[in-house]
Parts: C-alpha cells; sequence; structure tokens
C-alpha cells in the first residue's frame, strides 16, 4: 500500500477493529461480562467441566450425557504420546522454557498425523480430540524430565484435570484441589480475539493443518504480555514483599512508567470477571490448604491501584489472582503459562474450525514508510553516512 492511500485509518494492535464474524465467545468490557455461546462465565465455572466447556466451545452446543461420555473417553483414549515425543523431549535443554517445549512438541504432532485432510469431519474431530488429550501429556512429561525423570503414563481411573495435576506431581490430587483446577481450565478456554486466538486464526486460514494452528498460537501465548504475565505478577508480589509497602511500590512504578503485571486489558475497563472467580477460587484453597502470605500483599495492591489506576479503567486481570492459585497448587510457576494453553486450546480449536467455515486467507495491508525507488550502487562508492 502507497503513501497516497492517507484516507486509510491505522490502528495501531488493530484495537477495535473487526477482524471476523464469531459467535464463540463474548465480551461486554464495561459491564465485566463474558460468556461462551450464550452461556455465563460465572455459570459455566460453577457447574459445567473443563471438557463439556471445550466440547460447547468447540461444538457450539452442551454435549448430551452420551455425547459427553463419548467425548471423555476418547479424549482418555489418546491421552498418551509416542516414545518418539517423549524422546524428543528428553533432548530438549532443561533449562529451557516450558513453553518452547510446548510450542515443538505441539507441531510435532503434524508429523505423525500430518494428512491435512482439514474438510473430512473424522479428520477434525481426532485433530481435536488428540491435541486436548496430549497437550497436558506433553506439559507434565517435559517437567519430568527436566528434573532427570522419566515421564509417568496416564492414569485411566483420573479425570482429565487430576490426572494432569496427577501426571505432574506424581501424587493424587486432593479431589477439590482437582476441581479448583478444573475451574481455573474453564476460565482461561477462551476469549475472543487475543493475540494467540488471532495468531490461531491467521495460521488456520492458510489451510494448514491444525497442529499447526496449535502450534503458532502456543508461541504468541508465550510472550510476557499475554499468557506470560501471572509469573510477573508472582514475582511483583515477591518484590513488594509486605502489605503495607504495596502504595509505595505502586507509586515508584508509576513515576516510572512501569506496567503493573496483572493489571489492565484491552477490552475491560472494569475488573476482569475471571479475576473475581479466580480470587474466590484462590481464597477456596487458601481455607482447605493454609494461605499464601503473598494473598495479602494481593489484596493490599489491589486495594492501592483502586484510587490510581482505576481512573483509568486499569483493574485486576485474569492473571493477577492465577498465579498465586497455581502455586498453591503446587504448579511450578515456569508452567503457569503451559497450563494457560491446556486451556486455551479449547478456544483455538473453536476458532480454528470457524475459521475454516468461512475462509479467506488474511492479508492485511500496511503504510509504508520506506525510502522511495533508488539506484543500487556498487558497494565500492558505499559509505556509512549513505546508510548503504
Ligand atoms: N499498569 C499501569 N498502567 C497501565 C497498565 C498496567 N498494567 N496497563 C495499561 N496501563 C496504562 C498505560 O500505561 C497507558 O497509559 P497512558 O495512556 O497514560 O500512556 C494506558 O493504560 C493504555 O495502555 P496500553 O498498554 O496502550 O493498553 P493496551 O490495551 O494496549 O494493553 C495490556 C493491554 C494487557 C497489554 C496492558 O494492560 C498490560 O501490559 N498489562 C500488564 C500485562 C498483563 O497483565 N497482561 C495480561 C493480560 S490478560
Amino acid at each position: 500500500m502507497s503513501n497516497e492511500a492517507s484516507e486509510i485509518i491505522f490502528r495501531p494492535g488493530l484495537e477495535g477493529v473487526p477482524v471476523t464474524h464469531s459467535s464463540i465467545c463474548d465480551i461486554d468490557g464495561l459491564k465485566g461480562k463474558l460468556s461462551y455461546r450464550g452461556y455465563s462465565i460465572e455459570e459455566l465455572a460453577a457447574h459445567s467441566t473443563f471438557l463439556e466447556t471445550a466440547y460447547l466451545l468447540i461444538w457450539g452446543e452442551l454435549p448430551t450425557e452420551e455425547q459427553l461420555n463419548d467425548f471423555q473417553a476418547e479424549v482418555q483414549m489418546h491421552r498418551r504420546v509416542s516414545f518418539r515425543v517423549r524422546d524428543m523431549l528428553k533432548c530438549f535443554p532443561a533449562t529451557g522454557h516450558p513453553m518452547d517445549a510446548l510450542q515443538s512438541s505441539a507441531a510435532s504432532l503434524g508429523l505423525f498425523y500430518s494428512r491435512r485432510a482439514i474438510d473430512n469431519p473424522e479428520y477434525v474431530y481426532d485433530a481435536v480430540i488428540r491435541l486436548i488429550a496430549k497437550i497436558p501429556t506433553m506439559v507434565a512429561a517435559f517437567q519430568l524430565i527436566r528434573k532427570g525423570q522419566d515421564p509417568i503414563q496416564p492414569r485411566d481411573d483420573l479425570a482429565y484435570s487430576a490426572n494432569f495435576l496427577y501426571m505432574l506431581t506424581e501424587r493424587e490430587p486432593d479431589p477439590i484441589a482437582a476441581r479448583i483446577f478444573d475451574r481455573c481450565l474453564i476460565l482461561h478456554a477462551e476469549h475472543s480475539l487475543n493475540a494467540s486466538t488471532f495468531s490461531a486464526r491467521v495460521t488456520a486460514s492458510t489451510l494448514t493443518d491444525p497442529y499447526a494452528v496449535v502450534a503458532s498460537a502456543v508461541g504468541t501465548l508465550a510472550g510476557p504480555l499475554h499468557g506470560g504475565a501471572n509469573e510477573d505478577v508472582l514475582a511483583m508480589l515477591e518484590e513488594i514483599a509486605a502489605p503495607d509497602k504495596a502504595s509505595l511500590y505502586l507509586e515508584q512504578a508509576i513515576a516510572k512508567k512501569q506496567k503493573i503485571m496483572g493489571f489492565g486489558h484491552r477490552e475491560y475497563r472494569v475488573k476482569d470477571p475471571r479475576a473475581t472467580i479466580l480470587q474466590g477460587l484462590a481464597e477456596e484453597l487458601f481455607a482447605r490448604f493454609g494461605k499464601d502470605q503473598m494473598y495479602d500483599v494481593a489484596i493490599a495492591l489491589e486495594r492501592e491501584a483502586s484510587s490510581c489506576l482505576a481512573s483509568k479503567g486499569i483493574y485486576p486481570n485474569v492473571d493477577f489472582y492465577s498465579g498465586l492459585v497455581y502455586r498453591k497448587l503446587g504448579i511450578p510457576r515456569d508452567l503457569f503459562t503451559p497450563v494457560f494453553a491446556i486451556s486455551r486450546v479449547a478456544g483455538w480449536l473453536a476458532h480454528w474450525r470457524e475459521q475454516l467455515g468461512a475462509n479467506r486467507i488474511f492479508r492485511p495491508s500496511q503504510i509504508y514508510t520506506g525510502k522511495k525507488i533508488r539506484s543500487w550502487r556498487p558497494i565500492e562508492e558505499r559509505n556509512i553516512e549513505m546508510g548503504a
């Protein structure tokens, strides 16, 4: 696009620019409302399970009992990953970030199931099952491998979330802890056109295979402005260290124009409804298993922020309390974002299917700001001032 196209309005970050029609998720950022396929997040988090919610997101309706049983059974059957995938994970450096291991292993699934028959409903169903089933196994496997241990196999008598916590910690989890974790997965399963979902849709629009779609979304989710923020929230709370230091920290951070991690959201001008639910889950966990001192710091920070950030529409987002919940569940800090991916794969797959239903390859334009056409110069005639 040339400079003459000055009537084009450029919106950095595509803020407010619709790029698709979608019937998956609705956000009312002024009222703090979020729904999946018309069901409020509060109702789903209270009554549904992650697998039922994933089914709802991907296929559009809540499953019947028979459909849910089949879906759960299929996911359970495909939890194991090939020894080749495990061997590949063993070759990765133990010091590498688990999101990089997940991105690579998700992409590698395309080598095993690569037919790209994306117009075949059976292939689509199988790909959905495999991705939902195998991602938790790969996350848990890398965790054990990097500690120098062999990954443990999924346990068929454990439901989806309980099995993941078992594969990760090698202990059968308390049923209440497993249910709280399952509710966290529901809360993170979908959130319309965030960066990773947009990335998934762009990749999907090329008609590549779903493993490439998910791998591209995982790579996008890894950044600290997106899925990586809850790791930074815990680091920030630890730096603040005590509730009475929250005010000074906030003052200094704002003066230095530093972002407060876990605050602010492109869509919400009020507190993220998921943050409210997560705060309740944190309290439930602390009541049963003992408090995390950092929770008091978080409460103090939220209280102090209400006087200086709330006026700008900046409130706690989903990442503010999730790290505290995950830490209490025994999940290592650098697995917080992979856990987000375990959940968000449901949303990515829903968008993958929706994109294929009315596909047009994404190819936005740009406003060119580079040099006008000029002549090539032989190397002996170039100098630094010319910027050659
Ligand atoms: N702390 C302090 N100020 C913040 C802020 C935060 N967490 N988030 C936004 N702001 C301020 C910006 O400094 C800017 O102020 P200005 O207009 O005076 O310059 C204004 O709010 C708009 O910020 P901007 O970064 O343009 O908003 P955005 O919609 O592009 O960004 C986020 C949204 C999520 C990327 C941003 O809020 C952020 O970086 N938050 C921290 C990281 C985080 O928690 N991410 C998880 C998101 S679920």
